[in-house]
């Protein structure tokens, strides 16, 4: 599908990503997690970008999702936020900060918006969190909802493996993704699923899908920024799309610039004052 250059600088909104999905135009989500970053891939036409909890394994190196703070979320979505002009700005709940109480869930989805600016949250999970969920969407913030391989409940999974193959777990999750629109949500993501259960939840559902490791039946794709940008190389599963070699490329220029030093090589004459 075309889109002309006006719809293609047209800030996107959540509504828009509602059009998007009614008239058969995928969207294209990635995370970011700084102002530079997020400025290149806005000015490359990115519809939307996830100020992922994320940031806790690429940026600050943990294993799991769970250590990062609300402090550290909101510094991260106001970064991203300040180089954005094009896509819709979406930054995730940070685990503990609203799965205890719907008030406290509230509470924090308003510093995201009031202090970062993001420009909607989105939180893992479904009927467990029905309530604080509600009361946020209440205060008129967006939100987007997680289901399948929801990282925060690692432990309770004890693996990274595909969620839902069961039958069982996969009529849960389509409750909840049906309970998810029925409340509110404007979107949803899907991660890790078999493909055709979350084709069957897209095609169910009103409001647009987004997958990461479910398939071509959905209606856009997320995938983590340093994963598919190859500079963390660790990291390899199926799913995942690798379209740039950014770790090699950084060895290759680090190493070329200490040569460079070493040999009193840079800065030369024209380099200097
Ligand atoms: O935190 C994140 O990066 C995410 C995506 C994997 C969807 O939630």
């Amino acid at each position: 599908m075309s889109t002309n250059t006006t719809d293609n600088q047209r800030k996107v909104t959540t509504s828009r990503l509602i059009e998007m999905k009614s008239r058969g135009e995928k969207i294209a989500m990635l995370t970011a997690y700084d102002y530079s970053m997020a400025k290149l891939i806005d000015e490359a036409g990115i519809d939307v970008i996830l100020v992922g909890d994320s940031a806790s394994n690429v940026m600050a190196g943990n294993i799991t999702t769970l250590p990062i703070t609300l402090d550290q979320m909101i510094y991260h979505a106001k970064s991203v936020v300040k180089g954005v002009n094009r896509a819709l700005v979406v930054c995730d709940m940070p685990f503990g900060t609203y799965q205890g109480n719907s008030k406290e869930a509230l509470a924090s989805a308003i510093r995201i918006m009031k202090e970062s600016h993001a420009e909607a949250v989105k939180m893992e999970g479904g009927s467990e969190i029905r309530e604080s969920i509600e009361r946020i969407l209440c205060a008129g913030i967006p939100v987007m909802g997680h289901l399948g391989l929801t990282p925060q409940s690692i432990n309770k999974f004890g693996t990274y493996a595909v969620r839902a193959k069961e039958e069982a777990e996969a009529e849960k999750l389509l409750a909840d993704a049906r309970m998810l629109q029925e409340i509110g949500c404007f979107a949803l993501v899907l991660e890790k699923i078999p493909a055709a259960l979350a084709t069957r939840v897209a095609s169910e559902l009103g409001i647009p899908v987004i997958g990461i490791g479910a398939g071509g039946g959905v209606d856009g794709q997320v995938l983590v920024m340093h994963d598919m940008l190859g500079i963390n190389k660790g990291f390899s599963p199926k799913f995942l799309r690798r379209y740039a070699d950014l770790s090699t490329a950084i060895n290759q220029a680090v190493s070329h610039y200490i040569d460079d030093v070493k040999t009193s090589d840079f800065p030369n004459a024209s380099e200097q004052y």
